[in-house]
């Protein structure tokens, strides 16, 4: 039984959360919160807080977090899917039922992979018969081994227009199935069905779980196609699937940091994981899709894409920049590898061996810069790049268009700041005769580049006209930094307290240089000491030059919001809102991972999404960790 995020959203927002918690917690409003004491643990202070609006609960004290469905689930002790059956009925919706038609196509798929399972263990046992003599020999003439042929269940499909059929007989599989799956095929004009492969190697393809649900056949030879694949089938989504996923995934865990590697065949994945590079997947011989994209996502933040080293190589790497473009958030991205001219991961490896590899996936270029060198070679110009003002600044359009599709604002922002300094470093007006940059590397060609850092060079005149500064005010943003400003309000009053608060400090993300500096400060001095009062941190940081910044925020910032972080408030209090605060600066993140694991859930109902989404709501805030208020 899945639900739809679309159903679980509808039905917490039908159900006021606050009236389910209210039924085994005392609440007390405030505002558009209820607080009480906490469910989860034991306390005789109120650390429970309930947003009604936002739809979850936090508990300061010990971390419990979650949704009206998370709340029935622990409260409870109700699964998942018994806790959405009951909110459901108190909120009068009705569950979407498993239709006699859907449990019937669930049916079928199930047989249907049954059969594409029974298959691979036809192929792979014919592989090693005398029918299959001709396959095993053009495998191991490609280089593999037994354990590669064994590991990946390579098989072979015989010379024959009856031999799959024959082996699947007997009734366990009905013909009409079997022709579904694209294991058989009905010929037009009437004749008997025959076997989809025939004459060709075969290379099973799993699901993310590693089940069989297609497979890819290769001519052995020369000859069109060159690989031919199972048609799309009730279990069987090209556009979703990659090959190698499962193993890869297995191989993920076991890195750290994870990686991940987007090659083009079959034929290199297999050899990558030889080479030990056992995280490559491919897609199956069209471009990378959105899905394919989140896919791989899973299995790291950056996985390199690793294309052909030919022209139609760098076509598919190019559309899979300009699709992953869109869907980049903070932290996730691709990388872009560069192979030899006629070469694929496959033939590398094998003429030149893993360092080769080693080497090329080393040099795997980041998306912006791949993105800035793709616009460069588009500008033209040769690798001078645009030489006139005009194609400059078509070519500077350009790069915002490109920017403008990403949909994540932050990451779209860090883009955007990214081209501009390049373009400002680029352009700049130099002494010597302008000598260009970038050409297919996109890198400038000023010796000593890389080295600068660019801040103390004054901007010439003309620049502002070339780069805008666009900086719309962004409400969002408005309010991130308010409660940063309330975090250094507390710290500057409450100095005495800043053992509790130095690791949250120091693990914030600051949305300006300004606050950056005031923290590096603060945990220059204050750090460590617990004797250090409000006066002499003020007079250090005046004397470091920070009055004007520590004057604003604390005037601006002990106003309503902030009364936990005014001078003479007491500890406790002091470290309650600190935690109330960091909860919502982390909010939108943590939502956003809650929503994810939900989907994920849904999608794949399994003991592990479970855990995983449970985990979730569960988990004490990153970077929060306090021992429970007393
Ligand atoms: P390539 O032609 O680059 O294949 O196609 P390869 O993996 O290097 O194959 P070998 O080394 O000659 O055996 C890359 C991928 O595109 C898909 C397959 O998934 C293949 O692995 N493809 C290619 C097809 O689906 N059909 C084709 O006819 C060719
Ligand atoms: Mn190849």
């Amino acid at each position: 039984m899945s639900f739809t995020p679309q159903f679980l959203d509808e039905l917490r927002s039908r159900v006021g959360l606050a009236s389910i918690v209210g039924r085994r917690v005392r609440l007390t409003r405030r505002g558009r919160e209820h607080t009480g004491l906490c469910p989860f643990h034991k306390e005789k202070t109120p650390s429970f807080h309930v947003v009604e609006d936002k739809g979850f609960y936090h508990c300061f004290g010990c971390g419990a977090h979650g949704d009206a469905i998370g709340f029935l689930m622990q409260t409870g002790n109700l699964s998942f899917p018994e806790a959405v059956e009951q909110l459901a009925a108190e909120a009068g919706m009705e569950v979407p039922k498993e239709t006699p038609q859907e449990r019937a196509r669930a049916e079928r798929q199930s047989t249907l992979t049954q059969a594409m399972e029974a298959a691979a263990v036809f192929f792979a046992e014919t592989l090693f018969r005398p029918a299959g003599a001709a396959g095993l020999a053009y495998l191991r003439g490609r280089g593999l081994d037994d354990a590669a042929i064994r590991r990946f269940r390579l098989g072979f499909a015989p010379e024959s227009r009856d031999a799959l059929k024959r082996a699947l007989g007997g009734g366990a599989f009905p013909e009409a199935l079997l022709i579904e799956g694209g294991l058989l095929r009905k010929p037009e004009d009437g004749r008997d069905v025959f076997d989809y492969f025939r004459n060709r190697v075969i290379f099973p393809i799993g699901d993310r779980s590693g089940r069989v649900i297609a497979f890819g056949g290769r001519i052995i030879g020369e000859g069109q196609p060159k690989y031919l694949n199972s048609p799309e089938s009730p279990i069987f989504h090209k556009g979703r699937t990659l090959y190698g996923w499962a193993a890869a995934r297995a191989a993920a865990a076991r890195t750290a940091p994870p990686s991940a590697i987007v090659t083009e065949g079959y034929m290199d994945v297999i050899a990558l994981h030889r080479a030990g590079f056992e995280t490559a997947v491919a897609p199956l011989g069209t471009a990378l899709t959105e899905e394919q994209i989140e896919e791989v996502w899973k299995l790291a933040p950056e996985p390199v894409l690793c294309f052909d080293g030919d022209a139609a190589g760098m076509r598919a790497a190019v559309r899979g920049l300009l699709r992953a473009l869109p869907l980049l958030k903070p932290g996730y991205s691709l990388r872009f590898a560069t192979l030899p001219q006629g070469e694929d991961p496959d033939s590398l490896t094998l003429r030149q061996g893993p360092d080769a590899m080693r080497a090329v996936l080393d040099g795997a270029r980041p998306m912006a810069e791949m993105l800035w060198s793709l616009e460069w070679a588009a500008a033209g110009g040769g690798s001078g790049g645009p030489a006139t003002p005009e194609r400059r600044a078509a070519f500077e359009h350009r790069l915002e268009e490109r920017v403008r599709t990403i949909a994540d604002r932050t990451v779209q922002e860090h883009y955007r700041r990214f081209m501009r300094e390049r373009l400002y470093q680029t352009f700049r007006p130099q002494r010597a005769a302008f000598r260009g940059a970038g050409g297919a590397a996109g890198r400038p060609s000023r010796p000593g580049f890389a080295g600068r850092s660019g801040g103390a060079h004054g901007r010439p005149g003309w620049l502002p006209a070339v780069l805008p500064a666009v900086t719309r005010p962004d409400p969002e943003a408005v309010s991130r930094r308010r409660q940063q400003e309330i975090l250094f309000a507390a710290v500057l009053n409450h100095p005495n307290l800043i053992e509790h608060f130095v690791e949250d400090l120091a693990a914030l993300e600051l949305s300006a240089p300004d606050l950056d500096r005031l923290r590096a400060e603060i945990l220059n001095t204050a750090a460590g000491r617990s004797d250090l009062d409000a006066a002499a941190l003020r007079v250090h940081l005046t004397d470091r030059g920070l009055s004007e910044i520590v004057d604003a925020i604390l005037s601006r910032q002990v106003d309503d919001h902030a009364a936990f972080a005014r001078p003479g408030v007491d500890a406790e209090e002091v470290r309650r809102g600190w935690m109330h605060t960091l909860t919502w600066l982390y909010a939108p993140q943590r939502q956003l991972e809650l929503n994810q694991a939900e989907r994920d859930l849904a999608d794949d109902m399994t003991e592990e999404k479970l855990a995983r989404l449970m985990l979730l709501q569960k988990q004490r805030l990153d970077g929060t960790s306090e021992e429970p208020l007393e």
